[in-house]
């Protein structure tokens, strides 16, 4: 049995009061399970309120992103140790919406990739296609070259502590989700990729799902044998819809 993690990217949504009543609203209803890890990641300036209002609970934090450097003269970047310091365990990399945005390469999702193992911060490596690599048969090929991309050097231990979020890109924020059939071809693929470098962690290592995910569509996703999890944006912000999802595993 592989862990199963289902994951809150807030992206940019979370002012501290709405921080507040979201997580609220996710400790009043929802209870822990020993079968899912549940993760929230709100944006930075809320992260240090999250950890005091999530002390002692089952619910655990991630940040959004985080600079590939440790210190220094690099303006508004984000290092490692002060997520540490703020309570944050887990950290997306990668997210479809830095490489658009940012002009991310796999070459930096690595790069901070491997900072974070070494700080011991767990990253949640994403990968994913555009809707015209998807029209073209391009998927595994695209995927198949962020995987070797953001897992270079990769030994099978900083695999062991990775997980890694297979999101389409045409289905993040859209409301089109990639069909449960759709989803596990890539999710085997990505599995398949991962064991060149170690096979027994690609057993392993928890592989997401993203792009609108909602409860209506969860249960369907997660009994797929290769889909260990959700990494969800938009559902994650109303505590009900995220609530719903957990209670689909
Ligand atoms: P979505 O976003 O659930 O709103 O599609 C998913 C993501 O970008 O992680």
């Amino acid at each position: 049995m592989r862990e199963i993690i289902i994951a809150g990217n807030w992206k940019l949504n979370g002012t501290i009061p709405e921080t507040e009543s979201l997580l609220k609203g996710l400790l009043d209803g929802n209870s822990q399970n020993d079968k899912v890890t549940v993760l929230v990641c709100p944006p930075y300036t809320s992260l240090h309120y999250a950890h005091k209002l999530l002390e002692g609970s089952h619910i655990k934090l991630g940040a959004q992103d985080m600079s590939a450097h440790e210190k220094g003269a690099y303006t508004g970047e984000i290092s490692a140790d002060m997520l540490l310091t703020v309570g944050a365990r887990y950290v997306i990399l990668g997210h479809s919406e830095r490489r658009q945005y940012h002009a991310e390469t796999d070459e930096l999702v690595n790069a901070k990739a491997k900072l974070a193992l070494a700080k011991g911060l767990r990253p949640i490596i994403c990968v994913g296609e555009l809707l015209e690599q998807r029209e073209r048969n391009q998927t595994e090929e695209v995927v198949g070259t962020q995987v070797a991309g953001t897992l270079s050097g990769f030994t099978a231990e900083m695999v062991q502590q990775s997980v890694i979020a297979y999101e389409p890109v045409w289905a993040i924020g859209t409301g089109k989700t990639a069909t449960p059939e759709m989803a596990q071809e890539v999710h085997k693929f990505i599995r398949e990729r991962v064991a060149a470098v170690d096979s027994n962690a690609a057993q392993t290592l928890p592989i997401l799902y993203g792009g609108s995910v909602k409860p209506g569509n969860a249960a369907g996703l997660l009994e797929q044998p290769d889909i260990d999890g959700a990494l969800v944006g938009g559902a994650s912000l109303k505590a009900a819809d995220f609530i719903g999802i957990i209670n689909a595993v």
